[in-house]
């Protein structure tokens, strides 16, 4: 079954200017992480009105496809309230998702914007804003009980894509899988027991600026994955 083909559902049966939670995701005022919750307290006085909340996934939950980024950009997705959305890495994601046919519509940086995901799911390995956009291992730890709750709610899951390294050792725990058997490699493919999961370096700004992330290699890699999956 090819990707795009399958099953397409409308983004804002799941996400649309007021981001749906479900059962997998933390609560609004999650106090898990001491830091991430001062942070987002200080964000909800400067920035009253936006989203400042743990950002819920984007896409259908019976998607085959699941892509796991690192954490909301402060005035992207923890405005928006939509993975990515926003963000600059963003603007590289969903016109990506959209040339290589595994998005629908147009990508206008806002969550009612009526992208359309097709077979694909984002989250991200922590739900709240870091500061300066880096998450600490603890704070991670504390937000893989959401991401196990996301794969498991995933009954047609079959690949993951994560966007970097944090991600993919995100992902590796999650599935009780060794860091030492599966080195983190842009385009790596690995073979776990219950899923494929392939590897890009992030989208972010600065891998983009510094060329290390070109979009054609970011492209690549999705039609690596819709070539073995056809
Ligand atoms: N925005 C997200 O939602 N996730 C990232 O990893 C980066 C920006």
């Amino acid at each position: 079954m090819r990707f795009p083909n399958s099953l397409k559902v409308e983004a804002g049966a799941f996400i649309g200017y007021t981001p749906v939670m479900s059962f997998s995701d933390p609560e609004r005022d999650c106090a898990l992480c001491p830091r991430l919750t001062a942070f987002r307290a200080e964000n909800r006085r400067t920035f009253p009105g936006r989203h400042n909340a743990p950002v819920p996934a984007f896409g259908a939950p019976d998607a085959e496809l699941l892509i796991v980024g690192l954490a909301p950009g402060l005035k992207g997705a923890n405005f928006s309230g939509r993975p990515f959305t926003g963000d600059y890495a963003g603007d590289l994601l969903y016109e990506t998702l959209l040339k290589t046919g595994l998005a629908e519509g147009t990508y206008a940086a806002r969550a009612d914007d009526g992208l359309c995901l097709k077979n694909v799911r984002i989250t991200n390995a922590v739900r709240c804003v870091p500061p300066e956009n880096k998450p600490t291992p603890e704070e991670a730890g504390n937000c893989r009980p959401f991401l196990i709750r996301e794969i498991g709610a995933m009954p047609r899951l079959r690949t993951i894509l994560a966007l970097g390294l944090i991600a993919h050792n995100a992902v590796l725990k999650t599935l009780g899988e060794k860091q030492s058997a599966h080195k983190f490699a842009h385009g790596a493919v690995h073979r776990l027991k219950t899923v494929t999961l392939y590897d890009s370096y992030h989208c972010s700004r600065y891998n983009t600026q510094t060329g290390r992330l070109t979009p054609e290699m970011f492209s690549a890699v999705f039609k690596k994955i819709l070539e073995r999956r056809a």
